[in-house]
């Protein structure tokens, strides 16, 4: 069965983008007029997910509020003649089943997840970081599509520079999979969450994106802590990785960080030149600034 569930791990405090996240969640800041989170859920449901397990906790009350119904606002708007956004309000959170889970302690990517196994149970799942934001379902459909025809997990993958490996899950390359699998798959040999820059093993690096076989369960269970001092999700795949083997896809597409200020910035501007009603609006404020 391809992957019909995903995890959505929102339970971070956002101090990267403090004081912004001090009382908005980092997951609802605007990218032009749609909350981040939105931007991830219509990536799963485009690529077949019908049910998001949100990881969240109790300090973050917005995540829910967006998600329940808000009948009074649909009705102004279908009274104002703005159908089209009516429509739009009353598909938030009913065109998927959105359940929400508690992380009451930070401690790490691989608790966050592990937080979900409950509502999971034994099905292959996705896991999708929300501060990684793409434009389009391509990237998932292609990791579960693999994951169909090899039975194993499979990770997003981006190149970086090798200043900024340190900062990611950093994947050790196995053979070379090419005339099998196709030129963007990657075959695992391992992965390494923020290797130093001179131990990095290869400049390919997790992106976020990720399609799980469940026995990653019984591997996030036995973590310990390890990379700052936190319950890493990579040392659950390393782990999967050596007992079944694994495969990554390398991302071909824009991909975005809006996890800090300067990559929220960015996202929102290069999203926004692409949108049709802004777009040209901006491209020519731009220019006017003489940075167009
Ligand atoms: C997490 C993962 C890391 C991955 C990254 C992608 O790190 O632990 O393996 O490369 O997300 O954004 P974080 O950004 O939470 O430090």
């Amino acid at each position: 069965m391809p992957a019909r569930i995903a995890v959505v791990p929102a339970a971070g405090l956002g101090t990267r983008f403090l004081p912004a996240t001090k009382a908005v969640p980092k997951e609802l800041l605007p990218i032009v007029d749609r909350p981040a989170i939105q931007y991830t859920i219509d990536e799963a449901v485009g690529a077949g997910i019908d049910h998001i397990v949100i990881v969240t906790n109790e300090a973050k009350p917005g995540i829910e509020g967006y998600f329940k119904p808000s009948q009074m606002v649909v009705d102004k708007m279908r009274a104002a003649g703005r159908d089209e956004l009516a429509a739009r309000m009353e598909r938030i959170g009913r065109d998927v089943q959105v359940s929400f889970v508690y992380q009451d302690k930070p401690l790490g990517l691989g608790h966050a997840v592990g937080c979900a196994r409950a509502l999971v149970g034994q099905a292959t799942f996705a896991v999708l970081l929300p501060d990684e934001l793409l434009p389009d379902a391509n990237l998932l459909s292609a990791m579960s599509e693999l994951n169909q025809k090899t039975g194993k997990s499979v990770l997003g993958l981006a190149r970086v520079t090798m200043d900024q490996v340190s900062a990611y899950g950093c994947v050790v390359p196995g053979v070379d999979v090419t005339a099998e699998l196709g030129a963007s798959v990657v075959q695992l040999a391992g992965v390494v969450e923020k290797p130093k820059r001179e131990e990095a093993p290869s400049d390919i690096v997790l992106m976020g994106r990720y399609i799980l076989e469940p026995s990653i369960w019984d591997d996030i269970a036995s973590l310990k802590p390890s990379a700052n001092g936190e319950l890493q999700l990579t040392d659950a795949l390393q782990e999967q990785i050596h007992r079944e083997g694994m495969h990554g896809i390398v991302v071909d597409s824009d991909h975005y960080d809006t996890g800090n200020p300067f990559g929220w910035l960015t996202t929102v501007i290069d999203i926004a030149l692409k949108d049709p009603i802004v777009g040209k609006q901006l491209s020519e404020w731009l220019r006017s600034r003489g940075s167009g």
